[in-house]
């Protein structure tokens, strides 16, 4: 049985990445494909109690960095009990965002050096680096109209905290490419769905995928 694909969707809160991995999950299943969608953090027990807490607008005292180890242990638990087995039998898994989140928000957003980032990250994921990750970029005013009305602890940081978070990304894109790649997610919901069929024909034209 051949390894399964693992597609991350990235981008700052308000991005409107979940409708587009929803749908492309639809056409890939209409294909006869398993898809397994999951979100980080959460999907299993264990990493949806830990997201309770990363969220809880409550929370304000949470240090960056009990806040950088809590998104890599929720992380771990995805992986170990939901991802590498669905990519063992073959699977395409897509999560709503992976390890590149930490990069952005708690690298970039908070401030953590690149260098406990990288070895965080390489724990919390065990190793598990995704094999196409899409950034849906936008801009943050942009954003923050399209975000919901009651915003959780992370959203409630404000605009200069996106912006920064964004240009992580963007950094992230420019040296992780072809990983990385950019939606432009300015457009209607069918042009940026159109650029999100696009990179996956794109990756699955690549040698040994699909
Ligand atoms: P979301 O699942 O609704 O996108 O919410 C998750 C929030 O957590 C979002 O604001 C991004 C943030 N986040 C981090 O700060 N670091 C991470 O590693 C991850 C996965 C998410």
């Amino acid at each position: 049985m051949a390894r399964g694909s693992f597609v991350s969707f990235e981008g700052i809160d308000g991005c409107g990445k979940s409708t587009h991995i929803r749908r492309l999950a639809e056409a890939l299943e209409a294909e006869g494909l398993e898809v397994v969608l999951v979100r980080d953090p959460g999907t299993t027990r264990l990493s949806e109690a830990i997201r309770a807490l990363l969220l809880d607008p409550a929370n304000t005292d949470m240090a960056k960095e009990c806040e950088l180890l809590l998104y890599e242990a929720a992380r771990a638990q995805l992986v170990a009990e939901i991802i590498e087995p669905a990519l063992a039998r073959g699977a395409w898994v897509l999560s709503d965002r992976f390890l590149d989140s930490t990069t952005a928000y708690q690298g970039g957003g908070r401030a953590i050096s690149d260098r406990f980032i990288t070895e965080a990250n390489a724990l919390g994921s065990l190793g598990l680096t995704p094999d196409l990750t899409l950034v849906f970029d936008l801009d943050v005013e942009e954003a923050a109209r399209r975000r919901c009305a009651d915003p959780d602890r992370i959203e409630r940081e404000g605009d200069d905290f996106a912006r920064s978070v964004r240009e992580a990304y963007l950094a992230l894109a420019a040296s992780e490419a072809p990983r990385v790649r950019v939606i432009d997610a300015s457009g209607t919901k069918g042009q940026t769905f159109a650029l999100v069929r696009d990179a996956i024909e794109a990756y699955r034209a690549e040698p040994s995928h699909g």
